[in-house]
Protein backbone atom coordinates (compact mmCIF):
# COMPACT_ATOMS: atom_id res chain seq x y z
CA UNK A 1 0.00 0.00 0.00
CA UNK A 2 1.50 3.40 -0.76
CA UNK A 3 0.05 6.20 1.72
CA UNK A 4 1.12 9.50 1.35
CA UNK A 5 1.21 12.54 3.54
CA UNK A 6 0.31 16.65 2.76
CA UNK A 7 0.99 19.44 4.36
CA UNK A 8 -0.47 22.73 3.56
CA UNK A 9 2.14 25.61 4.60
CA UNK A 10 1.16 29.48 4.64
CA UNK A 11 3.90 32.46 2.99
CA UNK A 12 4.87 35.29 5.46
CA UNK A 13 5.32 38.89 5.67
CA UNK A 14 8.02 40.69 7.72
CA UNK A 15 5.46 43.38 9.31
CA UNK A 16 8.53 44.70 11.08
CA UNK A 17 12.07 43.46 10.16
CA UNK A 18 14.50 45.75 12.10
CA UNK A 19 17.87 44.63 11.52
CA UNK A 20 20.97 45.01 13.75
CA UNK A 21 24.64 45.08 12.97
CA UNK A 22 26.71 42.27 11.05
CA UNK A 23 27.49 39.47 13.58
CA UNK A 24 30.82 37.72 13.75
CA UNK A 25 28.93 35.02 11.96
CA UNK A 26 27.79 36.66 9.30
CA UNK A 27 24.46 36.81 10.37
CA UNK A 28 22.25 39.93 11.35
CA UNK A 29 20.32 40.26 14.90
CA UNK A 30 17.02 41.02 14.00
CA UNK A 31 13.63 42.32 15.44
CA UNK A 32 11.17 40.09 12.79
CA UNK A 33 7.18 39.90 13.28
CA UNK A 34 6.35 37.50 10.88
CA UNK A 35 2.58 37.35 10.21
CA UNK A 36 1.49 34.41 8.04
CA UNK A 37 -0.89 35.19 5.40
CA UNK A 38 -3.06 32.63 3.29
CA UNK A 39 -0.89 31.90 -0.09
CA UNK A 40 -0.17 28.18 0.44
CA UNK A 41 2.24 25.98 -0.82
CA UNK A 42 0.85 22.10 -0.61
CA UNK A 43 4.59 19.11 0.17
CA UNK A 44 3.00 15.97 -0.33
CA UNK A 45 5.50 12.92 0.59
CA UNK A 46 5.24 9.52 -0.39
CA UNK A 47 7.44 6.34 0.00
CA UNK A 48 9.80 6.14 -2.96
CA UNK A 49 13.15 3.74 -4.14
CA UNK A 50 14.90 7.13 -3.12
CA UNK A 51 14.86 10.94 -2.51
CA UNK A 52 13.51 13.13 -4.83
CA UNK A 53 11.74 16.55 -5.85
CA UNK A 54 8.97 17.60 -7.74
CA UNK A 55 7.22 20.54 -8.25
CA UNK A 56 4.37 22.05 -10.38
CA UNK A 57 3.03 25.20 -10.15
CA UNK A 58 3.36 28.76 -12.82
CA UNK A 59 6.94 28.78 -11.45
CA UNK A 60 8.03 25.23 -10.91
CA UNK A 61 11.05 25.74 -13.70
CA UNK A 62 12.61 28.44 -10.92
CA UNK A 63 12.41 25.68 -7.92
CA UNK A 64 15.71 23.73 -6.88
CA UNK A 65 14.80 20.10 -7.36
CA UNK A 66 18.52 19.27 -5.75
CA UNK A 67 19.71 18.69 -1.90
CA UNK A 68 20.16 22.30 -2.09
CA UNK A 69 15.88 22.20 -1.56
CA UNK A 70 14.75 22.75 2.42
CA UNK A 71 11.92 20.45 1.88
CA UNK A 72 14.53 17.50 0.81
CA UNK A 73 16.98 19.06 3.53
CA UNK A 74 14.25 18.76 5.87
CA UNK A 75 14.15 14.96 5.24
CA UNK A 76 17.67 14.36 5.24
CA UNK A 77 17.87 15.77 8.55
CA UNK A 78 14.92 14.19 10.41
CA UNK A 79 15.78 10.79 8.38
CA UNK A 80 19.00 11.30 10.27
CA UNK A 81 18.32 11.73 13.43
CA UNK A 82 16.05 9.03 14.07
CA UNK A 83 18.12 6.71 11.87
CA UNK A 84 16.47 5.84 8.66
CA UNK A 85 16.81 6.12 4.80
CA UNK A 86 15.33 9.36 3.79
CA UNK A 87 13.55 7.29 0.87
CA UNK A 88 10.92 10.02 0.01
CA UNK A 89 9.44 11.51 -2.92
CA UNK A 90 8.41 15.13 -2.34
CA UNK A 91 6.17 16.81 -4.05
CA UNK A 92 5.76 20.50 -4.10
CA UNK A 93 2.61 22.03 -5.07
CA UNK A 94 3.51 25.77 -5.45
CA UNK A 95 1.81 28.76 -5.01
CA UNK A 96 3.78 31.01 -2.87
CA UNK A 97 5.89 33.72 -5.15
CA UNK A 98 9.26 32.04 -5.29
CA UNK A 99 12.44 33.92 -4.05
CA UNK A 100 10.56 36.41 -3.44
CA UNK A 101 10.74 37.39 0.29
CA UNK A 102 7.38 35.49 1.35
CA UNK A 103 9.87 32.64 2.60
CA UNK A 104 8.25 30.04 0.34
CA UNK A 105 11.48 28.09 0.41
CA UNK A 106 11.46 27.96 4.21
CA UNK A 107 7.54 27.19 4.32
CA UNK A 108 8.57 24.18 2.67
CA UNK A 109 10.98 22.96 4.46
CA UNK A 110 8.65 22.97 7.24
CA UNK A 111 6.35 21.58 5.30
CA UNK A 112 8.24 18.55 4.34
CA UNK A 113 9.50 18.50 7.99
CA UNK A 114 6.27 17.47 9.25
CA UNK A 115 5.29 15.56 6.71
CA UNK A 116 8.11 13.47 6.76
CA UNK A 117 6.93 12.82 10.47
CA UNK A 118 3.85 11.87 10.41
CA UNK A 119 4.44 9.73 7.25
CA UNK A 120 7.61 7.88 9.49
CA UNK A 121 5.79 7.99 12.44
CA UNK A 122 8.77 9.13 13.83
CA UNK A 123 7.59 10.65 16.92
CA UNK A 124 9.31 13.90 16.99
CA UNK A 125 8.22 16.68 19.67
CA UNK A 126 7.37 20.24 18.49
CA UNK A 127 10.20 21.53 19.71
CA UNK A 128 12.59 18.45 17.72
CA UNK A 129 10.71 20.16 14.94
CA UNK A 130 11.33 23.50 15.80
CA UNK A 131 14.87 23.06 16.38
CA UNK A 132 15.24 21.16 13.40
CA UNK A 133 13.28 23.93 11.35
CA UNK A 134 16.03 26.27 12.67
CA UNK A 135 19.04 24.28 11.98
CA UNK A 136 17.80 24.76 8.18
CA UNK A 137 17.23 28.31 8.10
CA UNK A 138 16.16 31.41 10.09
CA UNK A 139 12.51 31.68 8.69
CA UNK A 140 11.59 28.10 8.71
CA UNK A 141 10.42 27.71 12.42
CA UNK A 142 7.58 30.47 11.34
CA UNK A 143 6.34 28.04 8.90
CA UNK A 144 5.63 25.75 10.97
CA UNK A 145 4.21 27.81 13.65
CA UNK A 146 2.37 30.40 11.64
CA UNK A 147 -0.71 32.76 12.72
CA UNK A 148 2.14 35.85 13.62
CA UNK A 149 5.20 35.60 16.27
CA UNK A 150 8.51 37.64 17.10
CA UNK A 151 11.07 36.19 16.15
CA UNK A 152 14.89 37.61 17.60
CA UNK A 153 18.00 36.08 17.28
CA UNK A 154 18.56 35.48 13.61
CA UNK A 155 15.50 35.31 13.75
CA UNK A 156 14.42 31.94 14.38
CA UNK A 157 14.29 32.22 17.92
CA UNK A 158 10.04 32.38 18.00
CA UNK A 159 7.68 34.18 20.69
CA UNK A 160 3.68 33.88 20.19
CA UNK A 161 2.12 37.67 18.89
CA UNK A 162 -1.53 38.29 19.61
CA UNK A 163 -3.66 39.08 16.75
CA UNK A 164 -6.97 40.13 17.39
CA UNK A 165 -9.06 40.57 13.75
CA UNK A 166 -8.24 40.01 9.85
CA UNK A 167 -5.77 42.27 7.66
CA UNK A 168 -6.29 42.09 3.71
CA UNK A 169 -3.31 42.65 1.81
CA UNK A 170 -2.27 42.65 -1.55
CA UNK A 171 1.03 40.90 -3.42
CA UNK A 172 2.80 42.25 -6.48
CA UNK A 173 4.50 39.41 -7.51
CA UNK A 174 7.71 41.10 -9.52
CA UNK A 175 9.87 39.26 -12.13
CA UNK A 176 12.74 37.45 -11.32
CA UNK A 177 13.89 36.93 -7.22
CA UNK A 178 16.61 38.70 -5.19
CA UNK A 179 18.96 36.91 -3.50
CA UNK A 180 18.63 36.80 0.44
CA UNK A 181 22.30 37.49 1.29
CA UNK A 182 23.01 40.03 -0.97
CA UNK A 183 19.81 42.63 0.07
CA UNK A 184 22.15 41.59 3.62
CA UNK A 185 25.16 42.74 1.38
CA UNK A 186 23.82 46.01 0.50
CA UNK A 187 22.26 46.57 4.17
CA UNK A 188 25.48 46.39 5.40
CA UNK A 189 27.24 48.74 2.58
CA UNK A 190 24.64 51.07 2.75
CA UNK A 191 24.84 51.21 6.88
CA UNK A 192 28.86 51.23 6.85
CA UNK A 193 30.33 53.88 9.10
CA UNK A 194 26.80 54.68 10.73
CA UNK A 195 25.98 53.07 14.23
CA UNK A 196 22.88 50.96 13.73
CA UNK A 197 21.01 50.42 16.78
CA UNK A 198 19.83 47.12 18.74
CA UNK A 199 16.77 45.72 16.85
CA UNK A 200 13.56 46.21 18.79
CA UNK A 201 10.24 45.24 18.57
CA UNK A 202 7.96 48.06 18.14
CA UNK A 203 5.45 48.43 20.97
CA UNK A 204 2.77 50.69 18.35
CA UNK A 205 2.97 47.74 15.89
CA UNK A 206 2.45 44.97 18.34
CA UNK A 207 -0.86 46.90 19.87
CA UNK A 208 -2.04 47.82 16.61
CA UNK A 209 -2.09 43.08 15.49
CA UNK A 210 -3.93 43.14 19.21
CA UNK A 211 -6.47 45.40 18.32
CA UNK A 212 -6.88 44.21 14.80
CA UNK A 213 -6.43 48.06 13.68
CA UNK A 214 -5.53 48.37 10.07
CA UNK A 215 -4.95 52.28 10.10
CA UNK A 216 -3.01 51.81 13.08
CA UNK A 217 -0.81 48.72 11.77
CA UNK A 218 -0.23 50.71 8.20
CA UNK A 219 1.47 53.01 10.31
CA UNK A 220 3.77 51.33 12.58
CA UNK A 221 5.37 48.97 9.59
CA UNK A 222 8.24 49.31 8.84
CA UNK A 223 11.54 46.79 6.98
CA UNK A 224 14.98 48.48 7.47
CA UNK A 225 15.68 45.77 4.58
CA UNK A 226 13.57 47.73 2.70
CA UNK A 227 16.33 50.55 1.18
CA UNK A 228 18.66 47.91 0.16
CA UNK A 229 15.86 45.70 -1.86
CA UNK A 230 15.06 49.19 -3.68
CA UNK A 231 19.17 49.96 -4.13
CA UNK A 232 19.49 46.70 -5.87
CA UNK A 233 15.77 47.07 -7.81
CA UNK A 234 15.15 50.66 -8.32
CA UNK A 235 11.98 49.76 -10.04
CA UNK A 236 10.26 48.37 -7.37
CA UNK A 237 9.44 52.23 -6.20
CA UNK A 238 7.46 52.19 -8.78
CA UNK A 239 4.96 49.50 -8.07
CA UNK A 240 4.93 50.56 -4.00
CA UNK A 241 3.93 54.04 -5.78
CA UNK A 242 1.37 52.32 -7.99
CA UNK A 243 -0.65 50.35 -4.80
CA UNK A 244 -0.29 53.77 -2.83
CA UNK A 245 -1.98 55.71 -5.77
CA UNK A 246 -4.55 52.81 -5.90
CA UNK A 247 -5.43 53.36 -2.65
CA UNK A 248 -3.66 51.31 0.21
CA UNK A 249 -3.03 52.07 3.76
CA UNK A 250 0.27 51.23 3.35
CA UNK A 251 2.93 49.70 1.18
CA UNK A 252 6.39 48.10 1.57
CA UNK A 253 8.84 45.71 0.37
CA UNK A 254 8.34 41.93 2.01
CA UNK A 255 11.10 40.86 3.15
CA UNK A 256 14.36 40.76 1.68
CA UNK A 257 12.24 41.15 -1.32
CA UNK A 258 11.20 41.87 -4.23
CA UNK A 259 7.59 41.02 -3.45
CA UNK A 260 5.81 44.04 -2.20
CA UNK A 261 3.08 44.42 0.22
CA UNK A 262 -0.06 46.61 0.23
CA UNK A 263 -2.32 46.51 3.46
CA UNK A 264 -5.87 47.85 2.97
CA UNK A 265 -8.35 48.49 4.96
CA UNK A 266 -10.53 45.79 3.78
CA UNK A 267 -10.99 43.27 1.15
CA UNK A 268 -13.19 44.83 -1.45
CA UNK A 269 -10.14 47.63 -1.41
CA UNK A 270 -7.89 44.85 -1.61
CA UNK A 271 -9.22 44.01 -4.75
CA UNK A 272 -9.03 47.57 -6.29
CA UNK A 273 -5.92 47.94 -5.72
CA UNK A 274 -4.56 44.49 -7.12
CA UNK A 275 -6.79 44.77 -11.04
CA UNK A 276 -5.00 48.81 -9.88
CA UNK A 277 -1.64 47.33 -9.72
CA UNK A 278 -1.68 44.66 -12.43
CA UNK A 279 -2.96 47.42 -14.92
CA UNK A 280 0.01 49.24 -13.99
CA UNK A 281 2.65 47.14 -15.44
CA UNK A 282 4.66 47.52 -12.38
CA UNK A 283 4.33 44.17 -11.52
CA UNK A 284 3.87 40.87 -13.03
CA UNK A 285 1.22 39.98 -10.84
CA UNK A 286 -1.36 40.60 -7.78
CA UNK A 287 -2.23 38.73 -5.09
CA UNK A 288 -5.23 39.56 -2.96
CA UNK A 289 -4.55 36.77 0.98
CA UNK A 290 -6.18 37.52 4.58
CA UNK A 291 -4.12 37.00 7.70
CA UNK A 292 -3.53 35.57 9.80
CA UNK A 293 -2.77 32.61 8.53
CA UNK A 294 -2.68 28.89 9.86
CA UNK A 295 0.80 26.98 10.23
CA UNK A 296 1.88 23.81 8.34
CA UNK A 297 -1.21 21.72 9.02
CA UNK A 298 -1.70 18.14 7.92
CA UNK A 299 -4.35 18.03 5.55
O1 LIG B 1 18.92 31.64 7.65
P1 LIG B 1 18.86 31.69 6.17
O2 LIG B 1 19.61 30.55 5.53
O3 LIG B 1 17.49 31.83 5.63
O4 LIG B 1 19.62 33.02 5.76
C1 LIG B 1 19.96 33.29 4.42
C2 LIG B 1 20.99 34.40 4.39
O5 LIG B 1 20.40 35.63 4.80
C3 LIG B 1 22.17 34.21 5.32
O6 LIG B 1 23.19 33.48 4.71
C4 LIG B 1 22.61 35.65 5.58
O7 LIG B 1 23.35 36.15 4.50
C5 LIG B 1 21.28 36.39 5.58
N1 LIG B 1 20.72 36.56 6.95
C6 LIG B 1 21.32 37.45 7.83
N2 LIG B 1 20.80 37.61 9.09
C7 LIG B 1 19.69 36.95 9.46
C8 LIG B 1 19.04 36.05 8.58
C9 LIG B 1 19.59 35.89 7.31
O8 LIG B 1 22.34 38.06 7.51
N3 LIG B 1 19.19 37.13 10.68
Amino acid sequence: MSQSVTVRVPAKVNVQLAVGAPRPDGFHDLANVFLAVGLYDEVTVTPAEALRVTCSGPDAGQVPLDATNLAARAAIALADRHGIAPDVHIHIAKDIPVAGGMAGGSADGAAALLACDALWATGASREELLEICAELGSDVPFGLVGGAALGVGRGEQLTAVEVGGTFHWVFAVADGGLSTPAVYGEFDRLTAGTRVPEPAASPALLAALRKGDATALADALGNDLQAAALSLRPSLADTLGAGTAAGALAALVSGSGPTTAFLTADEESARKVADALLASGTCRDARVAASPAAGATVV
